[in-house]
């Protein structure tokens, strides 16, 4: 794997198998122009195709920002075809393709998380903030809505009501309000943010790697009206008694082992 690549806007880090992604304008709070939508989707593409990386942690340079959202400056001036063209090729390149990715990705929010910041983190798998973070969808204040996937994702997670009064009010919420409304599964302090996405992305690491994959794409087909996640739960269970992984997983419980998986 080539994740030693040069990227403008990303920089990453591997772990235990685990890729750390830093979205790396810290001078921008991170904003997501174009250059960094394109880092990011190379970076997920090198990450996808490499065994030895078994779950993502994405993060966001400094100590201010995770992503202040999408670069203002640049979609100033676009045209209704250019914004359409935006949001599509977001949706395709990041944040749909982090929600059915195949391995697990954990946002670590360690600031604000704003408009497309929020979107990214809410592709993610799992979140958790830093208690200095603050969450919003802002974009009604610049006479935009969420075009990442933020009017969908945000009612997946926090229900319908709250998801209209956050982006209708354009109100920040912080880290405790996030957690109790289910935006976010832990809230740790700037410091531990990370030794906490690690003590899950631990837990994931040691398990099956092919039924890790397969819970993703039948958790995801709940929320995709075009398909039937129970259908599609029925199908995957099926296919994973032909793994290696199953009939390893299964031995090494029955003969008081640990299992040692190959994501076969
Ligand atoms: N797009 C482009 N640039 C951004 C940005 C964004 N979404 N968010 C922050 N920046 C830039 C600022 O323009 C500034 O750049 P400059 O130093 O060249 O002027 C730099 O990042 C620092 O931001 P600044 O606004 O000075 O920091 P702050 O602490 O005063 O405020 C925020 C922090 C997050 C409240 C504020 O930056 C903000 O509201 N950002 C936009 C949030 C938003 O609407 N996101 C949704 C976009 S669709």
């Amino acid at each position: 794997m080539n994740l030693e690549m040069a990227l403008e806007n990303i920089t990453t880090e591997v772990k235990n198998d685990v890729l750390i992604i830093t979205i790396n304008r810290p001078d921008k709070l991170n904003a997501l122009n174009k250059q960094t939508i394109e880092d990011l989707h190379d970076t997920l593409v090198e990450a996808e195709n490499d065994k030895s990386i078994r779950a993502l942690i994405l993060t966001g340079a400094g100590t201010k920002a995770f992503v202040a959202g999408a670069d203002i400056a640049e979609f100033a001036s676009y045209s209704v075809e250019e914004g359409r063209e935006m949001s599509s090729m977001g949706h395709f390149k990041v944040f749909n393709f982090i929600e059915n990715y195949s391995k697990p990705i954990i946002a670590a929010v360690n600031g604000f998380a704003l408009g497309g910041g929020l979107e990214l983190a809410m592709a993610c798998h799992i979140r958790v903030a830093s208690n200095n973070a603050k969450m919003g969808l802002p974009e009604v204040s610049l006479g935009v809505i969420p075009g990442y996937g933020g009017t969908q994702r945000l009612a997946q997670l926090v229900g319908k009501g709250k998801a209209f009064e956050m982006i209708i009010t354009a109100d920040l919420i912080n880290a405790e309000d996030a957690l109790n409304w289910g935006l976010v599964n832990y809230v740790t302090t700037q410091e531990e943010l990370l030794n906490k996405c690690f003590e899950i992305s631990s837990k994931i690491t040691t398990k099956s790697p092919t039924a890790v994959k397969t819970a993703i794409k039948a958790i995801n087909a709940g929320y995709n009206s075009k398909r039937n996640g129970y259908e599609v739960e029925i199908e995957e269970f099926g296919k994973c008694f032909a793994t290696y992984d199953f009939k390893e997983g299964v031995d090494a419980f029955l003969t008081k082992r640990k299992a040692d998986f190959h994501g076969n």
